[in-house]
């Protein structure tokens, strides 16, 4: 995806599978929102296409939505001035023959499915531990409530994959522990989800695989356990250098002082030293671009995909 000069996805390949909680993390502007917007329609990518359930899907959001995916927001969008329990029918009228506006017009010859979409709409809103606060303005909401009834909303058309992008930016920690419970219970109503997150901890403790994004490329992709362990991940959020070579240039210090208070000649031994430390710099750069393009290949591999999105 480019704009301008600017390209702020390139050639992401992946996959979430179904039954699949995945993580995408990344610096602020690598590019995840940008994805999840040429995922649902919003962007039309400059090349790259999106499949669902072995279907590409045209880019137009709400043939996305019907086809199954639905999506929350990083900067919250919901309808201020209407109640919590119109927000989440807003979001059921891609799944009635009635449509947007009998949801909200309310004609006397829609009252049977009207009854059904605001039972259906109240179970969601249990569901997100809301259906107290049926009648509140969605503005008036606090931040928390307010990304739950966003999440309640893109349930209500029935997804099989959902997208929730930084679902618990502006919460406190207690919020953020029962938006993860939350998640945990979509996934086992059987929707595969793909989070944006910053929490590091929510991300680990949720996700089944992580993919990392940096300056719109994916670095690397892989179980929770190994994503945190990849150096190149802690340097793409720390910046260089890398977590481990800050280690071993110290332990090449320490090992050079030590040999230097061992043996007459210090300088020629702190020489050689740091040489080796450059030359173990190299390596591990040499190394990640194998890896990166390693991973991107396989991924591309994968058969029971329930969605795939590449995009450039
Ligand atoms: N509509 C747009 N027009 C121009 N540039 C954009 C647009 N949307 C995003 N960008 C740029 O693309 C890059 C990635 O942004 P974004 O996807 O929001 O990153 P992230 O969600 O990872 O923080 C940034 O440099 C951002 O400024
Ligand atoms: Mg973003």
């Amino acid at each position: 995806m480019r704009f301008g000069g600017l390209t702020a996805v390139r050639s992401v390949d992946f996959t979430v599978n179904s039954g699949e909680i995945v993580g995408l993390i990344g610096p602020n502007g690598a590019g995840k929102t940008t994805f999840f917007n040429c995922l649902t329609g919003l962007y039309v990518p400059t090349e790259g296409t999106v499949a669902y359930q072995g279907k590409v899907l045209p880019p137009k959001p709400h043939l996305v939505t019907q086809a199954g995916i639905a999506r929350t927001f990083q900067n919250i969008r919901l309808f201020a001035n209407m109640t919590v329990l119109e927000n989440v029918l807003v979001g059921r009228h891609t799944r009635t023959k009635e449509g947007l506006w009998s949801a909200l017009l309310r004609g006397p010859g829609f009252r049977k499915a009207e009854r059904d979409s605001e039972a259906k709409a109240m179970e969601l809103l249990a569901f997100v531990g809301l259906d107290a606060k049926r009648d509140h303005l969605a503005r008036n909401l606090p931040y928390g409530e307010q990304r739950k009834l966003e999440i309640a909303r893109a349930l209500a058309s029935e997804p099989g994959l959902l997208l929730l992008d930084e679902p618990t930016a502006g919460m406190n920690p207690q919020e953020t522990r029962t938006t993860e419970e939350l998640v945990f219970a979509i996934r086992d109503k059987g929707i595969a989800v793909l989070v944006i997150e910053h929490d590091m901890r929510f991300i680990f403790n949720l996700c089944d695989r992580v993919a990392v994004l940096v300056q719109g490329e994916k670095l690397v992709e892989g179980t929770s356990d190994v994503v945190q362990a990849d150096e190149r991940v802690v340097a793409a959020y720390l910046g260089e250098p890398f977590e481990g070579d800050p280690g071993e240039a110290e332990a090449a210090e320490v090992e050079a002082a030590e040999a230097a208070a061992e043996t007459a000649d210090a300088d020629d031994t702190a020489d050689a030293d740091d040489s080796g430390a450059a030359d173990d710099i190299a390596d591990s750069d040499s190394r990640s671009d194998a890896d990166t393009s390693g991973v991107a290949d396989s991924t591309g591999e994968e058969n029971d995909s329930t969605t795939k999105g590449e995009a450039q």
